[in-house]
């Protein structure tokens, strides 16, 4: 992975303007905190990393172990000249994560008739209250039905769902038999879908027949079928039963049945209710080596092809239910509710696994933030009584554009956590969430991590961490940062370069799917002894830490609660497959409420015509080939793009360009500067 793209002599991009206040959180309000200030951090921090045989043991004590953990806790090579890169943990004890998260809160901790969830559907005529027993009795139903379909332990159990229960039951179901689930969020196409299905070899697909986001209809089955028929074409079929659920949205909504063509082959399909009908409710657990593979979650990769991230049981176990614990400072009265899909890693450990383990009560969302009405978020926390509220910066920019009074509306005096996730929240958003949402009585947790690292690794602590707006702040237990230079040399005190991590914590990635080179050469060449996360960071002079963004040719892009990464590389892909381009080159803009968005130049093939029609084409093929979430915000007809000698487009150059940024700096690397001359002048053309 390169740390950028071009010849920029500026490593890591600019850190945001240093915010001299710290916020500390309010007293009184975490009188039983689990941590209760910095010093207690400090020390369980210090056992972490000192004594971390002792330190994990101590967490592995409250789950149930088939056989317990015994022998060496940790072993790993993070140095790519000393052999393979791997990472195992407890090694040879045996469980099984859904034991832990529901048999365990039903027969152990006495939780059975605790609510498990409140599911709160698009509409807010659609809800339902699930209990641990009846999370249980369902996942068991479920699982018995794949092993009807023949699923068993290792199999890959390909999973497209929308946020509604039987997401839920089906990712522990698999859990639970020991197949490998492989969730793909509703929001991707067919293509990415297929891809998706058949670089994990999936025997089994999971879909609905359709759903509603906000007043927009998606018919679900429709795409899975083309991304079937896709995998079918490529001759790599792997899936034979497709199981479809009968999105209950539905049934009571003729209007959506009239509109929805569910298209159906007798051959693949199965209605979810007819496999499940007459199934028992109870399933014996398989007995899950600690280092089994417990799910594979893709994310994408900057050669454009998504990279499947392996996550193995007992590490990810202890790590979610660890996280979730003290980073919201989980206590048994909590509701708890993270607004992202499942389908994104945030889902998998906070609203799936981390907050089960704890046997927490979760609010599990299907609707978007502005639908009916602007305030549906502060809406349904005051409807749950929400304690503990995690979205992403997003979400909170589009919302403080509303301005204050959707809140006043509704009584969120129930709220005392404030979580934070998938991009770096500007101090502007930050305030907002803290003055408006949290009547400045909640602290704001800006977590930072990502798909490979499983859970959050820098973070606050609720009542433990002075806060500062922008900063992830601190490590989590257990983990190791460090700041290097260009060189690979690790940076002292205040700082600034590349973020990266010394040791492994139990919840790391265990590899890319299929492909250990890929694993090492993402995440270990460049700087071998480390894990390189691939993000910029500044240490200021207390050691806290600022994310400054992404330092390879990604992009955070961001759906309407959660931020995610794209490569540029994957859109640059979809759009050369036009018949009408010859070249593309994708940069990030910053956008008001994403973050940031996509701006494309596009060089055309000769006698081709750049005009709103083929603008409206290029956005079309990439919302297809990925996915909405992907859709280009702006795209320029660029005659030429600026490049090195050696062929290399100069990002940095469009970047620039992109934002209207006339200082250009040293451009005598680039092969025919006239050309950026011609793209400047060329901008007005990029209205979106
Ligand atoms: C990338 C990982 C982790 C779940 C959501 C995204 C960015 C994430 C923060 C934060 C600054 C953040 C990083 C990271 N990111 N959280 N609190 N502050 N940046 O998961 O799709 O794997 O993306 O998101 O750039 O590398 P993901």
């Amino acid at each position: 992975m390169s740390p950028v793209s071009d010849s920029s002599n500026r490593v890591i991009p600019g850190p945001q303007e240093p915010e001299e206040k710290t916020y500390h959180p309010s007293d009184g309000l975490f009188t039983d905190a689990h941590v209760p200030d910095f010093d207690a951090y400090l020390a369980l921090y210090k056992k972490s990393t000192e004594e971390p045989e002792e330190f994990w043991a101590d967490v592995a004590q409250e789950f149930y172990w088939k056989k317990p953990p015994s022998g060496q806790m940790l072993q790993f090579n993070f140095d790519v000249n000393k052999g393979n890169i791997y990472i195992k943990f407890m090694e040879g004890a045996k469980t099984n994560i859904c034991y832990n998260v529901l048999d365990r809160n039903v027969h152990e901790r006495n939780l059975g008739e605790k609510v498990a969830y409140y599911w709160e559907g698009n509409s807010p005529n659609h809800h339902q209250t699930i209990t641990y027993n009846q999370l249980l009795r369902n996942v068991c139903r479920c699982a018995n039905a794949l092993k009807l379909l023949g699923v068993k332990k290792g199999d890959r159990v390909a999973i497209y769902l929308p946020m509604i229960p039987e997401l839920v039951y089906t990712m522990l179901a698999c859990a639970r038999i020991g197949a490998v689930h492989s969730i793909v969020f509703a929001g991707f196409s067919s293509e990415s879908l297929c891809e998706r299905i058949m670089d994990a070899q999936c025997n089994i697909l999971v879909t609905a027949d359709g759903v509603y986001r906000g007043d927009k209809l998606i018919n679900l089955k429709k795409t899975a079928s083309e991304a079937l028929e896709r995998c079918k074409e490529s001759m790599a079929s792997s899936v034979q039963k497709c199981v479809v659920v009968k999105h209950n949205a539905f049934r009571t909504n003729s209007d959506a049945s009239n509109k929805l063509q569910t298209p159906w082959d007798e051959s693949c399909d199965i209605w979810w209710a007819d496999l499940m009908d007459g199934v028992s409710d109870e399933c014996e657990p398989e007995w899950m080596d600690s280092e089994d593979p417990l799910f594979i979650l893709y994310t994408s990769g900057s050669t454009g092809k998504p990279k499947g991230v392996v996550h193995t049981v007992t590490g990810y176990m202890l790590y979610t239910s660890l996280t979730f614990k003290y980073v919201f400072d989980y206590h048994h009265d909590d509701v708890y509710w993270c607004t992202a899909d499942i389908g994104w890693i945030t889902g998998h450990s906070y609203i799936t696994y981390g907050p089960l383990a704890n046997g927490a009560t979760s609010v599990l969302f299907e609707g978007v933030p502005v639908y009916p009405h602007v305030g549906r978020l502060w809406e349904i926390i005051e409807k749950y009584g929400v304690s503990k509220f995690y979205t992403a910066p997003t979400a909170i920019r589009l919302l403080m554009k509303y301005g204050r009074e959707p809140l006043q509306q509704y009584d969120l005096s129930s709220l005392r956590v404030l979580g934070t996730v998938g991009e770096p929240i500007n101090p502007e958003a930050w305030l907002w969430y803290y003055d408006v949402v949290g009547q400045q009585r909640c602290p704001v947790i800006d977590t930072f991590w990502q798909t490979e690292t499983g859970g959050h690794v820098l973070t606050p602590l609720p009542a433990a961490t002075p806060l500062k707006p922008g900063s992830a702040t601190c490590p989590f237990f257990g983990v190791q940062p460090a700041v290097l230079n260009e060189h690979g040399e690790e940076l002292e005190g205040e700082a600034e370069g590349y973020l990266v991590f010394r040791k492994p914590w139990p919840g790391i990635m265990r590899g890319v799917y299929g492909n250990q080179e890929r694993f090492e050469s993402t995440y270990f060449r460049k700087f071998p002894g480390f894990y390189v996360t691939g993000d910029g960071c500044r240490r200021d002079k207390d050691g806290y830490y600022w994310i400054t963004g992404r330092i390879d040719d990604m992009l955070n892009v961001s759906d309407v609660c959660s931020g995610h990464l794209l490569s540029t590389a994957e859109v640059e892909a979809a759009l050369t497959e036009h018949p009408s381009v010859a070249e593309a080159a994708v940069v990030s803009r910053p956008h008001a409420v994403k973050g940031e968005c996509l701006y494309c130049f596009v060089t055309l093939k000769d006698h081709k015509e750049f005009n709103r029609t083929l603008m409206e084409e290029l956005k079309r093929k990439v919302r297809e080939k990925i996915g909405p979430i992907a859709t280009p915000d702006f795209i320029q007809n660029a005659p030429g793009l600026p490049k090195t000698r050696s062929g290399k487009i100069m990002r940095r150059v469009l970047r620039q360009i992109a934002r209207n940024e006339k200082d250009l700096g040293d451009l005598s690397t680039l092969a025919d500067p006239k050309v950026v001359e011609v793209l400047f002048s060329q901008r007005w053309e990029a209205a979106a």
